[in-house]
């Protein structure tokens, strides 16, 4: 099934979002706060997914999507980046089953041709094993930009379809869209980013074109179940116009 963009149409209003993307920051902040290596806050920071999950889908979310690695993440020092491999590795390890006897169904957006071939095979082992579920859709972004996602999909529409080379007058938005690594989810209402800052640090940049952004200072490790209702809380406050006037969507929720 595919979803119709919200530059397109106006997506239907409803008080807990349906889709919530996450950019899970802070880690290192709240290790070095507790004089602890960095990769404490990650081992800490897989509490908070275990938790988030949990509390997203029993209020009622249907797509959770979480950032855990950016394709700019390759930067960090190699112990780094080799603990956070090896967590995933320990996450994927120990939670399918639950997932997947919970109706779960997970799957991982990015491109993984970069990391070990082990990591690769764990990845698409859980996608397989879950893949007849629908109650609720959780994806793990891990080496995944939006830029990455967005020349992927071009090079995609366009090997699938050389013809529209020559009548680049073809493509549409509902067209390209298709060929994006979230084509199978409605477009995220509500982007969390805890730790801070201020930044999008190329998450899902084509899909978040009208999500409402929430932004809180907490670390990643400190966010769960309350937090995440503050955010839903502070996205019902939200008038969504999606281009329209306020007085426009006045009507239409009155009537
Ligand atoms: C987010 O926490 C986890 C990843 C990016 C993998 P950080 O590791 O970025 O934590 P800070 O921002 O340095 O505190
Ligand atoms: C964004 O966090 C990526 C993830 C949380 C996985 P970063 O900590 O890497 O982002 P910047 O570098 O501060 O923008
Ligand atoms: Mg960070």
């Amino acid at each position: 099934m595919s979803f119709i963009s919200s530059t397109q149409a106006i997506p239907e209003a409803r008080t807990v979002p349906q889709h919530v993307a996450i950019i899970m920051d802070g880690n290192g902040r709240w290790a070095t706060k507790r004089l602890l290596p960095r990769t404490a806050g990650h081992a800490k920071g897989v509490q908070s997914v275990r938790k988030v999950v949990q509390a997203a889908a029993k209020h009622g979310v249907k797509y959770l999507t979480l950032f855990a690695f950016s394709s700019e993440n390759w930067r960090r020092p190699q112990e780094e980046v080799s603990l956070l491999m090896r967590l995933f590795m320990q996450a994927l390890d120990r939670e399918v089953a639950q997932l997947k006897n919970q109706g779960v169904r997970l799957r991982v957006i990015g491109d993984r041709s970069q990391f070990d071939v082990k990591l690769q095979n764990m990845m698409s082992k859980a996608e397989a094993a879950t893949e007849a579920n629908e109650a609720f859709h959780l994806t793990i972004a891990a080496n995944y930009g939006g830029r990455w996602d967005i020349l992927n999909a071009t090079r995609r529409m366009l090997a699938q379809n050389p013809q529209l080379c020559h009548q680049p007058d073809q493509i549409n938005e509902q067209e390209f869209a298709q060929y994006l690594s979230m084509a199978w989810a409605p477009e995220p209402d509500l982007f969390i980013r805890t730790g801070g800052e201020q930044r999008i640090s190329n998450f899902l940049i084509w899909q978040l074109t009208y999500t409402e952004l929430f932004f809180t200072e907490q670390y990643w490790p400190d966010f769960g179940e309350a937090a995440l209702l503050d955010a839903f809380a502070w996205y019902r406050g939200r008038e969504r116009r999606f281009g329209r006037t306020s007085a426009q969507v006045k009507i239409k929720t009155t009537v």
